[in-house]
């Protein structure tokens, strides 16, 4: 399956809910992303170590924003439609050998945990990506003690699947891996989100489910054609 990451990037710009809007990542998103990493917790699950300085995680989000344009993987971020201030850097990354599927992962400013934007979220980008683009399995991975992703994903209608070990930065990790199908998404766990489309604003209004769903994050997968996508350590997320 060929998946075109720009595509997805550029309908997911135009998408937004009650709170939540999203956005082409820019440097400046750094800034707060630094401030969220002040926070040993927030480093806990990431494949990451903690940077020393600011200029650690602007590389970092300038990696990011370079890959995004090349249609590498789509990064957006999620901001706070009242008033823009950042929340989250979200992404879709190609998975590293799975063809029909595209990985998903988030870094959430500790300002909004626990306050329902990454349910919110995580619904948004999960039924955008089923919506807006042809992707056929979501996938996100994370690792063993990380209760709050773990519940995030099977909140957003994700299955809990089983272990596999990476490679990052900072070692060896073995991760559990949840995801979901389109059919399964399609079937059980469709969510409202709004497009703002041709200048028109569309509601999408799937069946109601009989369980409320959370979310997770960031994505990837792999071109049909041509060399496998790869992404880098410094691209690769928890
Ligand atoms: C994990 C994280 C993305 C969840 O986002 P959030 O906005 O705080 O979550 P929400 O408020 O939308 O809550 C969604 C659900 O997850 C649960 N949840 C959130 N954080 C949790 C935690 N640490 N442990 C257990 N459950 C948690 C909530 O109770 C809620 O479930 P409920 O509807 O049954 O009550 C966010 O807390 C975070 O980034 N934490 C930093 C550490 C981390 O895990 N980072 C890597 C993310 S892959």
């Amino acid at each position: 399956m060929s998946f075109d990451f720009i595509e997805l990037s550029e309908a997911l710009e135009c998408s937004f809910t009650s709170r939540v809007a999203l956005r082409p990542v820019a440097l400046s998103d750094a800034w707060p992303l630094f401030a969220a990493t002040r926070n040993p917790a927030f480093n806990r699950h990431l494949s990451w170590a903690q940077p020393e300085n600011e200029e650690l995680v602007l590389k970092r989000v300038r990696l990011i924003m370079d890959a995004s344009r090349r249609g590498r993987l789509t990064a957006l971020s999620a901001v706070r439609r009242s008033t823009g201030e950042f929340i989250a850097l979200f992404r879709f990354i190609p998975h590293a050998t799975l063809n029909d599927t595209v990985e998903m992962g988030v870094w959430m400013h500790d300002k909004f945990w626990h306050g329902r934007y990454g349910l919110e979220l995580g619904q948004l980008c999960v039924s955008g990506a089923f919506s807006l683009s042809n992707v056929s399995r979501l996938l996100g991975a994370s690792t063993l003690d990380n209760r709050g992703s773990f519940h995030l994903m099977k909140a957003v209608g994700m299955t809990e699947g089983g272990l596999v070990e990476r490679d990052f930065e900072i070692g060896r990790l073995t991760l559990r891996e949840f995801t979901i199908t389109r059919a399964e998404w399609a079937a059980r766990h469709a969510t409202a989100f709004s497009v703002f489309d041709d200048g028109r604003v569309s509601q999408h209004l799937p069946p109601s489910r009989a369980t409320v769903p959370l979310e997770v994050p960031v994505v990837a997968m792999e071109l049909s054609a041509g060399a496998p996508v790869t992404v880098t350590d410094e691209l690769q997320h928890a």
